[in-house]
């Protein structure tokens, strides 16, 4: 078992982990940030199949040998090696080694959505509290200096009673094609639907500005545009010369992927295309791999537009739009309460608030944050969560596993009430889900 704290007594504030997923998240994010951090967060050993990945994550912590794994099994077959386990494996693949993990008495960094289904969010979630392990959820929005003022500035009163929320999630078509079309998230075989991979962070926001429990939704929305059918006659599977459109078309693969020079294709989304950036080793993932093919003759499944009309405890009311032809990228919100209203641009870092009866908008602008890294998210987490971790301070999470699950089951009864047709009542959902992860459970055991 590890220590009963979550540092070493020597060093008193450095978080050891080991790293299950040694991809964009788990290398850049975390393992990133801990080796610009060292003072506050140490990677100690890895699992990770992919060789390339593998080689360059352990030469980059200085790991040996023993201390260096092909996959999470082995390495959680051992005695905890650190008092925390981060999982960045893919959307499909966060709950056998989170379960593994808990049950071995790891607290646990898991990167959102917990899991693709209802059922298993929740076993995740019991295992840690039965385990008395910390789980802290990879919703990194919460911690941006953005959407931290506008929750202080919601809990201050200012807008006196929230009555209704409305936000919205413009994905950029270049950010849409490469995730959800071609990419890593394009469909319920290897991900969770839309709803979950993209907009989990958004439900997130919601559900902490609301601070309530959600009553019903319905949720309406397609794959309406990056279908077969859309395709422009004759044009080939992959993108190429021998497309008739290949100029006037905004998604031809050879104009994004290779465009950027070699420097700039090292950072994403051009590094998930290839982990060599040169120009030549990008044309030749583009020739066999994902992301060389016609948007239009891809295997994706997930949705391009999606609506929720949300009602929670007390009547307040909520709408959420996501859709993937926005021009560029911005996060909208607007919440008004009974004597006033906030209006918000995460991308721009501006917030407005007004006050009915009171003359004038006070406008706050917000130091420029880069949309890499989540606008401040992706620190601010880290920073939180280490700093948390080093207290043992478990009941000080802002985003735990049990509050996530909140976001994750409006997330689940989302894609519910779209592929019914049917209003989803919130209720009836978490004793259904309940039941199912009791089933779950009881056929594992
Ligand atoms: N919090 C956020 O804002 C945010 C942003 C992007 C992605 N994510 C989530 O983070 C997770 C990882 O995303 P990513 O973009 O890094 O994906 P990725 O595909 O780049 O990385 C996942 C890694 O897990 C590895 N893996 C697969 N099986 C494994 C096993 N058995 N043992 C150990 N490693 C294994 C893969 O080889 C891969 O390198 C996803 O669930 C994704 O939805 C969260």
């Amino acid at each position: 078992m590890p220590a009963a704290g979550f540092v070493r007594e020597s060093e008193e504030r450095v978080v050891e982990a080991v790293l299950i997923g040694c991809g964009l998240r788990g290398r850049f994010t975390y393992g990133g940030w801990a080796l610009r951090h060292p003072e506050r967060l140490r990677v100690v050993a890895l699992a990770e199949p992919d060789p390339v990945r593998r080689a360059a994550t352990a030469a980059e912590h200085g790991l040996p040998p023993d201390r260096v794994f092909e996959s999470w099994e082995p390495l959680l077959d051992l005695a905890p090696l650190s008092p925390v386990a981060i999982v960045a494996t893919g959307d499909t693949e966060h709950v056998a080694p989170a379960l593994a993990a808990a049950e071995r008495g790891y607290h646990l960094l898991l990167e959102k959505p917990i899991a693709p289904t209802p059922a298993d969010c929740l076993r995740v979630v019991e295992a840690a509290e039965r385990h008395g392990r910390m789980l802290q959820i990879g919703h990194v929005l919460r911690y941006t200096p953005f959407y931290s003022r506008v929750r202080q500035i919601l809990t201050s009163g200012t807008l006196g009673e929230l009555v209704t929320i409305d936000m919205k999630e413009h994905v950029a078509y270049w950010h849409f094609t490469h995730s959800y079309v071609r990419g890593k998230f394009r469909n319920r075989a290897i991900a969770a639907p839309l709803v979950l991979a993209k907009t989990c962070h958004d439900l997130d926001l919601l559900a902490w500005f609301a601070g309530r429990p959600a009553r019903r939704l319905a949720s309406f929305g397609s794959c309406g545009h990056f279908r077969t059918a859309d395709a422009p006659e004759e044009a080939p599977e992959r993108c190429s010369a021998s497309c008739p459109v290949q100029e006037a078309c905004p998604h031809d693969a050879e104009a994004f992927y290779l465009g950027p020079a070699d420097e700039l294709a090292r950072s994403w989304p051009w590094s998930d295309v290839s982990p060599d950036s040169s120009r030549e080793a990008r044309r030749r993932a583009l020739a066999d791999g994902p992301y060389g093919r016609c948007v239009y003759r891809c295997d994706n499944d997930v949705v391009d537009h999606q609506v929720l009309a949300l009602e929670f405890d007390g009547g307040l009311t909520a709408t959420f739009t996501v859709h993937g032809l926005a021009s560029e990228e911005k996060r909208t919100l607007r919440l008004t309460g009974t004597r006033g209203e906030l209006r918000g641009v995460l991308h721009d870092g501006v917030i407005e608030v007004s006050r009915h009866g009171v003359l004038g908008i006070r406008r706050e602008e917000l130091p420029p944050a880069h949309p890499i890294g989540h606008y401040g998210g992706d620190d601010g987490l880290l920073e939180h969560f280490t700093e948390v971790a080093s207290r043992g301070a478990s009941d000080e999470l802002l985003a735990s596993g049990r509050t996530a699950l909140e976001s994750h089951l409006i997330g689940f009864a989302a894609e519910r009430g779209r592929e019914t047709g049917q209003s989803v009542d919130l209720s009836a959902f978490r004793a259904e889900v309940e039941r199912e992860a009791r089933a779950q459970a009881g056929s594992a055991r």
